[in-house]
């Protein structure tokens, strides 16, 4: 195993009711900026809970927070909090409104101009407002994380930022309050879930047998609990399952100790700045290819993958690993989640643009490996076709 630090202050508040629980959470005296997306957490209630919740604070709203939330939308929300001199953020919804959120906590002081922010990818963070957050979507576990991810609209330009200044103090997660998503995001989550764990998990053995049977129970979870999260959507047991499976893949314990790929993150970043992709669906449509390319790099844990997940334990090395890949391109599809580039019309024009959008955002060398240079993204992007 290899070396590492752990370290995770947020505290989770998990269960149905407890929202009202902000009334302790929040500092008595914060003056507050609640940040939420659409109008979702409008319609649904949560949003009235939350100011029910709040009593007698002073608290202001900032809505319109898109999903790949966007740095221009962002730097609206840092005017306000300076001109109405706010102290504490509350984000309200899911990965896009907590992640803008943490942008905004650390672009209120930010020396500087913000963007340097991602330009550095968080290394020049020195500080942050604290916040916390009332998670509504369960996929991206910015919840409990000190990751982000912002777009830049008017140069498509998608890139995260990490810095231990963004973890949330605390985050509320009542699973009642996914029964109004739509099929679509149910399905994007377990995908996105997916894909973290395999991040972590899916790239060479370094005897981490911990991390190694957290991943495969977290990737077990995910298979049986994905399509029962479609079909009855309100069966409580599930939707709590499905929240914590999603906090626990990307909360940094899988990951600790243990070599991470991360590069069907990043060609799936550039594939949602150029044509608005879902995040999930971009990675369902890298993922199996990147897996069939670098096999041979990935080729013991590839064979761990089909034995121990999928119970493939016949056939010659290729023929487990091709049916391992098989069927998790094959899972994806069954949540509804399109894997290739033609379900979403993209050809050859789109992969020549994500190539080079790769090399202008520094993305030359991916993989646990650093092997996946722009010639390799570009096979694995033709093998997606
Ligand atoms: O905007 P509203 O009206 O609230 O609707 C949202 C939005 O349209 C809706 N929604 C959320 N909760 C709902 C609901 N609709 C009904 N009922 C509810 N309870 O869902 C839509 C999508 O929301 P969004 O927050 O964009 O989805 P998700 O949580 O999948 O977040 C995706 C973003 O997170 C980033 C992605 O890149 C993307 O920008 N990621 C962040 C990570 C992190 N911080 O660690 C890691 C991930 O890999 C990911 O990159
Ligand atoms: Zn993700």
């Amino acid at each position: 195993m290899q070396n590492f630090e752990f370290y995770n202050p947020t505290k989770i508040v998990f269960g149905t009711e407890t929202i009202s629980r902000l009334a302790e959470l929040v500092p008595s005296d914060a003056r507050v900026l609640i940040l939420y997306g659409g109008s979702s957490a409008q319609k649904n209630g949560t949003l009235d809970e939350v100011k029910s919740a709040l009593g007698a604070r002073t608290v202001r709203e900032f809505g319109g927070i898109e999903p790949n939330p966007t740095y221009e939308t962002l730097m609206r929300a840092v005017e306000q909090i300076r001109s109405e001199k706010l102290d504490f953020l509350l984000a309200v919804g899911g990965g896009s409104v907590i992640d803008g959120t943490k942008f905004v906590a650390t672009a209120v002081n930010f020396n500087g101009d913000p963007w340097e922010i991602l330009l550095t990818h968080g290394q020049n963070v020195e500080g942050a407002l604290p916040f916390g957050s009332v998670l509504t979507l369960p996929a991206t576990g910015s919840e409990m994380n000190c990751g982000a991810v912002i777009t830049r609209s008017e140069t498509q330009t998608k890139l995260a930022f990490l810095s231990p200044h963004v973890f949330p103090r605390f985050s509320v997660l009542d699973p009642s309050k996914t029964y109004t998503l739509p099929r679509r995001q149910i399905a994007n989550g377990v995908v996105d879930a997916f894909v973290h764990t395999v991040e972590q998990y899916l790239t060479y053995p370094v005897g981490g047998m911990v991390q190694d049977r957290f991943a495969e129970g977290l990737l077990q979870t995910l298979i049986e609990i994905g399509p029962k999260a479609l079909e009855t959507p309100e069966d409580a047991d599930v939707r709590a399952n499905l929240m914590w499976v999603a906090t626990m893949a990307l909360n940094g314990l899988i990951g600790a100790g243990v070599p991470q790929d991360w590069a069907t993150h990043m060609i799936g970043h550039e594939l949602t700045a150029a044509h608005g992709i879902d995040h999930a669906r971009t990675l369902a449509i890298v993922l199996p290819s990147l897996l069939n390319v670098q096999r041979e790099q990935k080729r013991d844990k590839l064979l761990q993958y089909a034995a121990r997940v999928w119970q493939i334990d016949s056939g010659t090395e290729d023929q487990r690993i091709d049916e391992a890949i098989r069927r998790t391109a094959q899972f994806f599809e069954s949540l509804g989640v399109k894997t290739r580039l033609a379900d979403y019309e993209l050809g050859t024009e789109a992969i020549d643009n994500i190539v080079a959008q790769l090399e202008v955002h520094g993305m030359t060398k991916l993989g646990e490996h650093k092997d996946i240079t722009p010639a390799v993204s570009r096979t694995i992007l033709e093998g997606a076709r």
